[in-house]
């Protein structure tokens, strides 16, 4: 009977490391084109554009590169990123074709998927790549919605890993109206809903009612981290946020979003000062990213908040729970610096009392009640789970 528990860790354990490692990627196309400096402005594309991470997701692809100079010819035109994604997500087949597969293409023409037909992007027929065996040893390739034209031939391999990646550089940008066609945002992330429906909801129609949401929404697509005071935490706040202004409470609310995303390892391993979505101009409305071991904490010089869970966590977008409210210095008077010149032991025992930590009162009523409140696992507690399982396992 006492068997039962160690063999669920047995088993648990590798389950754990599956969860957590989902995709060890056989390959990265960044570190691919890194060794080839004239694909830098392609590589800087895919990265920007989050295609990169799609293209190390899957398996049997095809990715057509371009050179440095071709791609000057695709941002003369001024596309937005959304639609430059659409674009180049044109270059990316999802069959793979190494050099030899491309020379026996078997009737010498086929039609093959793109990722842009793929996800869902494209409509009709469009988002299908021709690709022609022509006279000479010529390869032609060109958008289906191209009235026939091959607009690039084939100029070389780049990087073969049969049957997982191939690396190809093309003469040129595939042109499709389609594809150039101009794009909204992605937009299917919405934040406010997010928040609403996982324990935020006080903070979203905060954001709705000041307006701020719009600048929120905006920065999904670029990367966006979100750091959300519980419900609990916002309502404590409320008689403090009610006494500012509308400009203040829109600094006060972007200044919960930095603008790029981190994943919890980034956080955890990124010391130092950080621009939120406030800041307008050098050293205003930043916040100093600190870390304890495993804990994650965000001082803004008036108070110091903790991380307490992961709310989303989905490239663009991460949005971590917070345990209190940021308040930047810009807004609220700072922690008498006595307290900084305390010593250490007292200074952190300090800071475990949230009213002591600024006697002007940061005190934004339960903020810590939330604590245990986080819905989602980050890093630290998963490795807290597998720990424990580990000490489970070896106890017995
Ligand atoms: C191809 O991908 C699979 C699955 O990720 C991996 O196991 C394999 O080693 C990769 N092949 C090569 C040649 O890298
Ligand atoms: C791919 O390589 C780049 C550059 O070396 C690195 O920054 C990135 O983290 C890598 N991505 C993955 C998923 O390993
Ligand atoms: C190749 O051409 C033949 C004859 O026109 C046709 O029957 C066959 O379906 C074609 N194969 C492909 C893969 O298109
Ligand atoms: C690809 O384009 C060429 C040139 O326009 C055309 O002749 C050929 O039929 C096309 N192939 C397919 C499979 O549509
Ligand atoms: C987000 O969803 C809410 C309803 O949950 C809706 O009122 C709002 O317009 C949506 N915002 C965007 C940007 O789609
Ligand atoms: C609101 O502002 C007034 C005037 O500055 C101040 O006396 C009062 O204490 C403030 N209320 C809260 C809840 O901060
Ligand atoms: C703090 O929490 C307790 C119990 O959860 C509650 O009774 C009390 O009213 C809360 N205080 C404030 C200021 O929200």
């Amino acid at each position: 009977m006492r068997q039962s528990p160690a063999l669920t860790s047995i088993f648990a354990i590798p389950l754990l490391l599956l969860f957590l490692f989902p995709s060890s990627n056989a390959h990265n196309i960044t570190q691919i084109l890194a060794q080839h400096p004239e694909f830098s402005t392609f590589n800087h594309y895919l990265t920007i554009t989050h295609l990169a991470s799609e293209i190390n997701r899957r398996l049997t692809i095809t990715v057509l590169a371009v050179d440095n100079a071709a791609m000057s010819s695709l941002l003369s035109k001024h596309l937005s990123v959304y639609t430059i994604k659409n674009v180049l997500s044109l270059h990316v087949l999802v069959d793979y074709f190494g050099s030899k597969k491309l020379h026996q293409i078997t009737n010498g023409s086929a039609l093959t998927s793109s990722m842009f037909q793929a996800t869902g992007s494209a409509a009709g027929s469009s988002g299908y790549v021709n690709v022609t065996d022509l006279k000479g040893g010529k390869v032609g390739f060109g958008a289906e919605d191209s009235n026939g034209n091959l607009d690039a031939v084939y100029v070389k391999s780049v990087k073969e890993i049969p049957y997982n990646i191939s690396v190809l550089q093309i003469s040129q940008v595939l042109t499709s109206t389609e594809a150039e066609a101009p794009t909204p945002g992605p937009g299917q992330l919405n934040l406010t809903a997010i928040l609403s429906k996982q324990g935020c909801k006080a903070f979203a129609d905060l954001l709705i009612a000041s307006g701020a949401d719009t600048t929120f929404q905006e920065n999904i697509d670029g990367g966006l981290t979100v750091f959300c005071p519980t419900d609990t935490v916002i309502n404590g706040f409320m008689p403090k946020y009610k006494n500012l202004t509308a400009p203040q409470k829109i600094s006060l609310l972007l200044y919960h979003g930095i603008p790029v995303y981190q994943s919890i390892q980034m956080l955890k391993s990124n010391n130092g000062i950080i621009n939120t979505l406030a800041t307008d101009g050098a050293n205003k409305y930043d916040f100093n990213i600190q870390n304890d071991g495993e804990e994650v904490t965000l001082k803004t010089k008036v108070v110091t908040a903790k991380l307490t869970g992961t709310l989303k966590d989905e490239e663009p977008l991460v949005v971590y729970k917070v345990d209190k409210v940021l308040l930047p210095r810009e807004l609220f008077k700072v922690a008498p610096t006595t307290k900084a010149e305390a010593p250490k032991a007292a200074k952190e025992a300090a800071a475990a009392t949230p009213a002591a930590d600024s006697p002007e009162g940061d005190d934004v009523g339960n903020q810590t009640a939330d604590n245990n409140g986080a819905s989602g696992l980050d890093g630290g507690r998963l490795i807290m789970v597998i720990l424990s399982f580990c000490v489970g396992f070896l106890a017995l």
